[in-house]
Order: structure tokens, then C-alpha cells, then sequence
């Protein structure tokens, strides 16, 4: 697919991964609009870059997601492509009394059922739209389940599975790609040893390649071991 001319929305674009896939969208030529809870922090964030335009809210809320919708049917309903790229994750390991279900509900919440739910209604959009695009962001730990965020793990294999199932119900109405970071170094992987983790724009850079390729599978670095194209 063409990664010029597109109006594309990132969900969690005030920083890490989704910053710096706002910041490659927009200099290939791209109109981006960018989410996020802190509103401040993405303001900043959007006025570091062109023609990038902040929409606060939060993945999780429904009415954040219909004041989004509502937005980009008004002022971008030439939109074509979402990145569902927001996350959580807790650390922790399996265990009496860690309240894994408390946990589970909200990676759930922000890393499954949000996608589901904004993906639904972006559908009418989407699909009248050319070269209508969805990229879900899942994990290495996806393929390679990791004890110490083991309900995170669950949820990026729900999407994983639903993204798989998306890609074969539309097929040619709509590309879907699986964005498959390994460890990459932002604020979210701190507790998990981030600072060895490969720089954000190795994984913007690998999105913008496999998606001229129109390569539905997007392993990045350690990613690859674990995921065949
Ligand atoms: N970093 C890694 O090692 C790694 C590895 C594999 C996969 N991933 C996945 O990559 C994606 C991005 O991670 P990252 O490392 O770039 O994280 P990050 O640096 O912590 O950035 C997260 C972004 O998402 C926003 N966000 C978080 N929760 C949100 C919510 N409920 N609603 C709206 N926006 C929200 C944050 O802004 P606010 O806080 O202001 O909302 C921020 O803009 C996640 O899906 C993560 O699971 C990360």
C-alpha cells in the first residue's frame, strides 16, 4: 500500500512507539491525528511535528472513543487508516493474592476490548474509503509468553487472534497488519529492563517497509526468531 496521502489515526502517539510512528507518517506526507490521556503531553508532542493533530482521550472510555468518532466524521472522514497502538501492562508473576483478575481487566480493557470496539465503529469509514488500513500493535510476547507479564501476554494473543480473523473476514476491503515489537525502549518496558531494548524508530522504520510490501505479518528485530513471514 501506498504510506503517502493517507489520513491515519495512532492511538497512544504522545510518546514511544506511536510518537515516532506519528513522526515518520508525517514526513512521508501523511495527515496524522494522534491520542492520548494527557492532554498536555500531547499537545507538545504533535507540536514537535507537521500536520499532526492531537485528540485527547482514553482507549478504555466510550465516550473519549465517540468524541473521536464524532471528530473524525466531521472534520476527516477521509480517514483510512488506524493504528491501535495505546497499551498497558503489569508486571508481575502468577500468584495467591496478586489480583491477576484485576490486572487481566484492564490490559484486557486498553489491549483487546478498546481495539475491538473502536475498530467496529471505525468500519463504516474504513470501508468507504480507498486503501483502508488497520494496524494492530501485539508483542513478541504474543509468540514467546513471558512469566513476568503474564496476563499482559493473554491479551496481546487475543489480538494477535483477532487480528488474524479481521484480515480473513474482509480480505481485499481491508489490509490488516500485526505490528510485532520486541523489546523497545520507552517508558513502558522501564520495569522490564527497556534500556536494552531497540530505539522506537527501528520499529516505525519496519512498519513503513512491510507496508509498501504489503507484508501482513511485521516482526521487528528479536521478533523474527519467533514469527515466520
Ligand atoms: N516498549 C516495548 O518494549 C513494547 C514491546 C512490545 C509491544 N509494545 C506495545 O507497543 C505499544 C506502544 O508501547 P510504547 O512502549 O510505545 O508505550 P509508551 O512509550 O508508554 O507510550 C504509550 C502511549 O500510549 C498512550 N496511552 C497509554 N494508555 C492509553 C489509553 N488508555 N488511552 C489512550 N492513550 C493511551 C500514552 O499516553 P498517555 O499516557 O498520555 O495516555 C502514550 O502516548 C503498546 O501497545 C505496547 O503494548 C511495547
Amino acid at each position: 500500500m501506498k504510506t503517502n496521502g493517507n489520513t491515519i489515526l495512532i492511538t497512544g502517539g504522545s510518546a514511544g512507539i506511536g510518537f515516532e510512528l506519528a513522526k515518520q507518517f508525517s514526513q512521508l506526507g501523511n495527515k496524522v491525528l494522534i491520542t492520548g490521556r494527557n492532554a498536555d503531553k500531547l499537545k507538545e508532542a504533535a507540536d514537535k511535528l507537521e500536520n499532526v493533530i492531537p485528540i485527547s482521550g482514553d482507549v478504555t472510555s466510550s465516550v473519549s472513543t465517540d468524541q473521536l468518532l464524532a471528530q473524525i466524521k466531521e472534520q476527516h472522514p477521509e480517514l483510512n487508516m488506524v493504528i491501535n497502538n495505546a497499551g498497558y501492562a503489569d508486571v508481575y508473576q502468577l500468584d495467591a493474592n496478586v489480583d491477576a483478575f484485576s490486572k487481566a481487566s484492564q490490559e484486557m480493557e486498553t489491549n483487546y476490548l478498546s481495539i475491538v470496539s473502536l475498530t467496529e465503529k471505525l468500519l463504516p469509514t474504513l470501508l468507504k474509503n480507498e486503501n483502508s488500513t488497520v494496524v494492530n500493535v501485539t508483542s513478541i510476547v504474543a509468540y514467546h509468553p513471558q512469566k513476568m507479564l503474564p496476563t499482559y501476554t493473554a491479551s496481546k494473543a487475543a489480538l494477535k487472534a483477532y487480528t488474524d480473523v479481521l484480515r480473513d473476514t474482509f480480505e481485499d476491503k481491508l489490509n490488516v497488519f500485526e505490528l510485532i515489537p520486541p523489546l523497545v525502549n520507552t517508558d513502558f518496558s522501564k520495569e522490564i529492563g527497556g534500556e536494552n531494548g531497540i530505539p522506537p524508530k527501528e520499529v516505525a522504520d519496519e512498519l513503513v517497509l512491510a507496508l509498501e510490501k504489503d507484508q501482513w505479518l511485521v516482526p521487528v528485530g528479536m521478533s523474527k526468531e519467533f514469527v515466520t513471514v
